[in-house]
């Protein structure tokens, strides 16, 4: 599906489909001669946010149909107005034609301009007409909406122009990182995700590199290893290289993404109830590539450094025991009490390698840990920070772009129930906060830099009959990008 800005008179306007207010519909029936007809369809609908009207007008009419949004002649808050965007987008997904003019951009939005408004409604299309069906072999007839045009008005055209340019760009990015999430494990393996990565190296200012297992192991990455030696499928720390800006030597941004393509827990191995999610435990890997697709097709004017730590956690002969100790690429070593707590351990390693990018910043983004999804549920990303700047930067793109996130501690007095008898550090922490605890392992590993992390365990996928990868955090990273760039 494309997207398109528009500035053409509503009452000349030919269309598949018309998505506006009832007032605004209404004006648009009467100029194709159907004003009764008009009422007469409408004069049941609640025009409340949420409630949407499709209306079909005679074929001979300039506009084929007419789909009403609840609420959109009323000011509205960025959440209602969210609100409303979702369910026209539901809608809309399966309206039967090839094309359609988005108006909703009229509606009033407090605190926003037209470029949030038409952010906002692609990113709900985006949503909304995204599906994964490559796997079957029946019944997957593809949408018909081909094209949606974002109506500005003269004052706002180059704005809006330029919110459906980028809104273009997150879409690309969060269809990846959507498709990667939900691949099957025995296609979406770390070589698999190799493959994929190197795709963005088709770009002239990228460049896409990975360490083998023979390096890290002389690296020096035994927490890396620790975790991948148990799989046939050797591990991969993939390494994209974006030099978007003026100069090649303004500091990058660092996202770090934990790739682990199946989690079965390894010998701590984990309940087989649901363990099919565990295939999901890639999609911190796979967001952190779906923002670095956005940023790279938007042309951001930033550098950015992508590192995925891909590897497959697996029970075997060669897998790690409880117990083991392993040196990690900073010199520390780690007690590893727990294989199943695998995530923290790729991700030390890429943190420390991180560090010879001095980077401006680094995040994580990883499914790192069950009691995240006890904290804060599916609703919000957790974010840890060393930076409190850093950290209300990711918040308030969280709040920008409708992809929420808050804000978790780091206090002292969690860092304290890391304790190993036997080693430098533990790789679980005791007495409960096991996101907090998680979080304050990856702080050992972060301190040359401005850091934050981001436990996207409830966030990154669902569970249930709808079950599937969102492509969360992707839209709240490339926000961030977006106010780096604009910085
Ligand atoms: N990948 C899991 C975390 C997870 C669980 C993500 C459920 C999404 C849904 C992670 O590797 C893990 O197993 N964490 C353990 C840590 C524990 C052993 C300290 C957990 O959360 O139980
Ligand atoms: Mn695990
Ligand atoms: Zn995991």
């Amino acid at each position: 599906m494309k997207f398109a800005s528009s500035t053409v008179n509503l009452t000349d306007a030919k269309s598949g489909c018309l998505v506006s207010s009832l007032k605004t519909a209404s004006r648009v029936a009467r100029a194709n001669g159907e004003r009764a007809a008009f009422s007469a369809a409408t004069r049941d609908f609640d025009d409340k946010v949420g409630q949407v009207l499709m209306v079909r007008l005679p074929s001979s009419a300039n506009v084929q149909r007419l789909l009403v949004v609840g609420g959109c002649d009323d000011k509205l808050n960025r959440d209602k107005y969210r609100k409303a965007c979702r369910t026209a987008a539901d809608s809309l997904s399966k309206v039967k034609s090839a094309n359609a003019l988005w108006t909703l951009n009229q509606t009033g939005v407090e605190k926003s301009d037209a470029a949030w408004k038409a952010a906002t409604s692609l990113s709900a299309l985006a949503n909304a007409c995204y599906e994964f069906n490559q796997h079957k072999t029946a019944d997957t007839k593809p949408a018909a909406l081909r094209r949606v045009s974002i109506h500005a008005d003269d004052r706002s055209r180059s704005s809006v122009a330029k919110a459906v340019r980028q809104a273009g760009a997150l879409k690309a990015g969060l269809d990846w990182a959507r498709d990667l999430g939900n691949q099957p494990p025995n296609v979406c393996n770390p070589a698999y995700l190799q493959r994929e990565a190197r795709k963005l190296s088709r770009h002239p200012k990228v460049a896409v590199s990975v360490l083998e297992e023979k390096k890290m192991t002389e690296l020096g990455m035994g927490a890396f290893m620790a975790v991948s030696q148990g799989s046939d499928a050797p591990g991969k720390m993939i390494i994209i290289n974006y030099k978007g800006a003026r100069s090649r030597a303004t500091a990058p941004v660092v996202l770090v993404g934990k790739g682990i393509t199946f989690d079965t827990g390894g010998i701590s191995i984990k309940p087989s109830a649901a363990m099919d999610e565990m295939k999901f435990d890639m999609c911190g890997a796979a967001t952190v590539l779906g923002a670095t697709k956005a940023a790279i097709d938007a042309n951001l004017p930033i550098n950015l450094v992508t590192i995925v730590a891909a590897a497959e956690n697996m029970p075997s002969g060669s897998a790690t025991r409880p117990g083991d100790i392993v040196q990690t690429l900073s010199g520390k070593t780690v007690e590893i009490l727990n294989t199943d707590a695998e995530g923290r351990l790729v991700l030390c390693d890429a943190l420390t390698y991180a560090e010879r990018y001095k980077p401006k910043a680094v995040i994580d983004v990883a499914t790192l840990t069950g009691a995240c999804i006890v904290a804060l549920g599916s609703h919000a990303s957790a974010v840890y920070a060393n930076d409190d700047e850093l950290s209300s930067q990711l918040v308030t793109a969280g709040e920008q772009s409708g992809d929420r996130a808050w804000p978790m501690p780091l206090w002292d007095e969690y860092q304290a129930s890391l304790n190993s008898r036997f080693a430098d550090i533990p790789n679980i922490g005791a007495g409960g906060a096991g996101s907090i605890t998680a979080a304050c392992f990856l702080s050992r590993f972060a301190d040359k830099f401005t850091w934050a992390h981001m436990d996207v365990a409830g966030s990154a996928f669902q569970g249930g009959a709808k079950k599937g990868a969102t492509g969360r955090p992707v839209g709240l990273l490339f926000q961030y990008l977006l106010n780096q760039a604009n910085a």
